[in-house]
């Protein structure tokens, strides 16, 4: 015990000066040069089973890039981390965390220092990540130095932090979209619903056309409308009303994993599946709903007919009006939209005289 005692604190004596060596602590803060700015946007969606890239170029051509299953590692680390059980401290620190927390991040730094992943489940992404980001390269045929990455809605236990680290890892940099917070991620409805929003640009070929949106009469949209959010996936459903409004929100999603398309097996009766699938969504909703105009569909499951099926029953039951349905590209709608946020931030970025908000404004 004491053999190994003495060598281990002399290491975190040094820690410091090792630390001034080694450029990780900071390579994910640095943009690339903005000399030469890339000209396009990547992002990559972390699912809870797969992973997702696209890509956004300022002409408003938005492209796939591949879906890639995640091994079985992959999806129990995404189905640990969507448990509250599995919280822990991390960083962004509320007050005196930092202190309670110096024993996990003296190890993940430790790691990091030896080149090693900041921890297993760092591993586990940045294998995704790296193959999302390699197919992103082949299909985009230049060096892609910096994407975005969005997360599931309810992996409460999995945070910016990880994300960040597994991209240090790898040594790409990750697109701030909030500037003052060093952790900053993205949620998956996120970037699904920025692919759909109109008040999101993602042409600029004529950029005076991205500020110049202004609402008709009557267009929902000028009065926030709220939107139904329902992912369907090989191992869950998540079912959530968001008030339509950009920038990116962040509240817990209601899931569940026990409905997932994959339950359908194990189900005694299809029927009561679907059921108890319209009743999940139902109750998602809350005792009041709220007057919802549209509905946003993602997940890999999506697909199944018998799905849409109890989707528009249960939406036809609880609101008199059609809804504006986006379920046109339920897999690749977070990777799509993250890619075109992406881009939206690098147009920023180098047009840093331009201070008018891409993000609509409406009266
Ligand atoms: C937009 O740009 C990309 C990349 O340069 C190109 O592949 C694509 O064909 C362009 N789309 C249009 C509509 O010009
Ligand atoms: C982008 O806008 C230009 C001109 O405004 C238009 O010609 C082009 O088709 C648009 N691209 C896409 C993908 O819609
Ligand atoms: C998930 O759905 C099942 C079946 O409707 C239900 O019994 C269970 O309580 C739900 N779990 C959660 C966490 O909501
Ligand atoms: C809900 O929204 C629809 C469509 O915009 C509208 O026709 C309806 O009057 C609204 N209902 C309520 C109760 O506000």
């Amino acid at each position: 015990m004491a053999r190994c005692l003495v060598p281990a604190l002399l290491f975190l004596f040094l820690l410091p000066v090792l630390w001034s060596f080694f450029p990780t602590g900071s390579r994910g803060s640095q943009d690339h040069d903005p000399a030469r700015p890339a000209n396009f946007g990547v992002g990559f969606d972390l699912a809870p089973t797969y992973g997702t890239a696209a890509v956004s170029y300022p002409n408003g051509t938005v492209r796939s890039i591949i879906k890639i299953d995640g091994d079985a590692s992959y999806s129990e680390m995404m189905a640990r981390l969507s448990l509250y059980s599995s919280q822990h401290l991390h960083r962004p620190y509320s007050y005196g965390e930092g202190v309670a927390d110096l024993p996990r991040r003296l190890l993940r730094d430790m790691r990091m220092l030896l080149g090693l992943p900041a921890s297993g489940d760092v591993y586990i992404l940045s294998k995704m990540i790296k193959k999302l980001h390699t197919a992103a390269e082949l299909l985009i045929g230049q060096p892609v130095a910096s994407a975005e990455a969005s997360i599931p809605d309810f992996a409460c236990a999995l945070y910016g932090e990880d994300i960040h680290e597994a991209f240090n890892y790898l040594g790409l940099n990750f697109y701030q979209f909030r500037k003052w917070d060093g952790y900053d991620f993205m949620y998956s409805s996120n970037g699904a619903y920025a692919l759909h929003d109109p008040h999101i640009c993602s042409n600029y070929t004529e950029p005076e056309r991205c500020w110049k949106y202004t609402p008709t009469p009557g267009d929902p949209l000028a009065r926030f409308p709220y939107i139904l959010i329902v992912s369907y996936g090989y191992t869950y459903l998540e079912s959530i009303a968001l008030f339509g409004l950009y920038p990116i929100v962040e509240v817990p999603m209601p899931y569940n994993l026990t409905l997932g398309y994959n339950a359908l097996q194990d189900a005694p009766n299809e029927e009561q599946y679907w059921e108890r699938v319209r009743q999940y969504i139902r109750w998602s909703m809350g005792p009041s709903p709220p007057n919802v105009t549209r509905l946003l569909v993602t997940g890999d499951a999506a697909y199944v007919p018998k799905f849409k099926h109890a989707l528009k029953e249960v939406t036809d039951s609880m609101w008199e009006h059609e809804l504006e349905v986006f379920d046109s590209e339920p897999v690749f709608a977070a990777a799509r939209g993250g890619a075109i946020l992406t881009m939206r931030e690098i147009w920023h970025r180098s047009h840093p005289g331009d201070d008018t908000n891409m993000v609509q404004e409406l009266e």
